[in-house]
């Protein structure tokens, strides 16, 4: 008789934006389990799950912003309760799992009810490191603030409760083992099968899309684009005096000092100002929706350049990587509150076939290889140089520099999430089960 295996994903998060809980509950799904998700609405989630008859979603109500006025300590105590209470009745709610997989962060208070709750239930608890919840919490609070210690301390002592534990990168994984005796095994993110390369004609078709809501990528040929034209006999070629594109996505967050890019696209600016032939104008594409998304705009409205352009559209959740996969340059400012987590978005720029010129910390080449597969800087004078090396001579000449850090990516391209997840994620999760 076939034994019904059961899986539940808990991320105390828009599920949507939660792309790694989306593939593990996508991977579950394929291996044969019937998966509950537990998170929060929000941004549609990949419509993979939304159509999978194995997948089922159960919202929790997010919490209502309480008074304002009472102390901060006050205020996140009563969300942590509102939480709780959600979680552990949609736990109880539905079906028993073989195991719960948790995405920490946030840890509180989804460790210790977790924790609980599978104790109850004698099943396995599993938890998916992507971070420390407390080093993003000491982001906004400092970190030697009371609930930045609290949170320390639930996150450390609940963590080694999990019978099987993820992380991103080694060296997350050797730093769990060393502080707090945790023994993760590293399962890389891997780009989804969407990101991959497109044709020229998928890329035109994507342009004329973008150009009915954003003037800046139209042509005043109605069958061209500010990148594509399309000939009488119905090909598609990129134009010679197209800009280089430049992409980048981002949350808005603090983590994430966008006036690098802004500085260095200032000095673009100048140098192309000089020597306007030496280089392509640009047109930089920052995705994404956060909270400091209004003050950057208004920080960008201010530059009043010649030669670079910013636009910050909102796509639909199947062109971004379409997007991408016409790129010319990513860039990646993604610094980790911890120093041990990789950018997502760079893994899915690689997917894509795009190089990507990315910020540095001590863990980035787990990722990147300096010269290969990618670029990293350290300061926006820096990234301007190396946007001013990239682009030189743009399309035409330099084109083999370009093209071979192309082809360092194909052996990235081919490693996709789902192998890579039955052969590290399902014998772990499957044994005992
Ligand atoms: C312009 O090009 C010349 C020759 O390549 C170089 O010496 C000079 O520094 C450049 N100036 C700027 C502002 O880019
Ligand atoms: C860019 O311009 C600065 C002066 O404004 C110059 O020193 C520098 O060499 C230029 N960079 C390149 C790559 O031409």
């Amino acid at each position: 008789m076939m034994v019904c295996k059961r899986a539940c994903v808990v991320v105390l998060g828009d599920v949507g934006r939660s792309p790694r809980m989306q593939y593990h509950a996508l991977s579950l799904a394929k291996e044969g389990y019937n998966v509950d998700i537990i998170g929060y609405s929000g941004s549609a989630p990949h419509s993979d799950l939304l159509f999978s008859s194995k997948i089922s979603f159960h919202y929790m109500n997010p919490s209502p912003s309480f008074i304002s006025i009472l102390p901060q300590f006050i205020l996140y105590f009563l969300k942590v309760m509102w939480q709780s209470w959600f979680l552990i009745w949609t736990l109880f709610w539905i079906p028993k799992p073989n195991f719960y997989l948790v995405q920490n962060p946030p840890s509180i208070p989804t460790l210790p009810i977790c924790w609980f709750v599978a104790r109850i239930h004698r099943a396995q608890l599993a938890i998916d490191w992507h971070n420390y919840g407390y080093t993003i919490m000491g982001l906004t609070l400092g970190p030697n603030h009371v609930l930045t210690r609290v949170s320390h301390f639930i996150e450390a002592f609940f963590g080694r409760f999990a019978g099987i534990n993820f992380c991103v990168t080694k060296a997350m994984s050797q730093d769990l083992h060393q502080n707090w005796g945790v023994c993760a095994t590293t399962l890389y993110d891997r780009p989804a099968e969407i990101f991959r390369p497109i044709s020229l004609f998928e890329k035109h078709e994507l342009f004329l899309k973008l150009g009915k809501d954003y003037h800046e990528f139209s042509s005043s040929r109605p069958d061209d684009t500010l990148l594509t034209e399309r000939f009488a006999d119905g090909q598609v070629r990129l134009r010679e005096d197209r800009p280089g594109l430049l992409v980048s996505s981002t949350s808005w967050t603090e983590d994430e000092d966008f006036s690098v890019l802004l500085d260095a696209l200032d000095e673009y600016e100048l140098n192309r100002s000089v020597n306007s032939s030496d280089y392509p104008p640009l047109m930089c594409v920052i995705t994404g929706k956060g909270p400091l998304k209004n003050y950057y705009t208004n920080l960008i409205q201010t530059k009043h350049w010649q030669h670079v352009e910013i636009c910050t559209p909102w796509l639909d959740p199947e062109d971004y990587p379409k997007l991408i996969a016409s790129a010319d340059l990513g860039v990646s400012l993604h610094t980790s509150s911890s120093g041990l987590d990789l950018p997502m978005k760079i893994v899915d720029m690689f997917g894509c076939g795009l190089p990507v010129c990315a910020i540095g910390y001590n863990c980035l080449k787990e990722l990147i290889t300096d010269g290969q597969n990618g670029m990293i800087f350290k300061t926006a004078g820096d990234l301007a140089d190396k946007l001013l090396a990239w682009f030189h001579g743009f399309p035409r000449d330099n084109e083999e520099n370009r093209q071979f850090y192309r082809r360092q990516l194909k052996v990235y391209q081919s490693l996709r999430w789902h192998k890579e997840w039955c052969k590290v994620a399902l014998p772990l999760l499957s044994h005992n089960n």
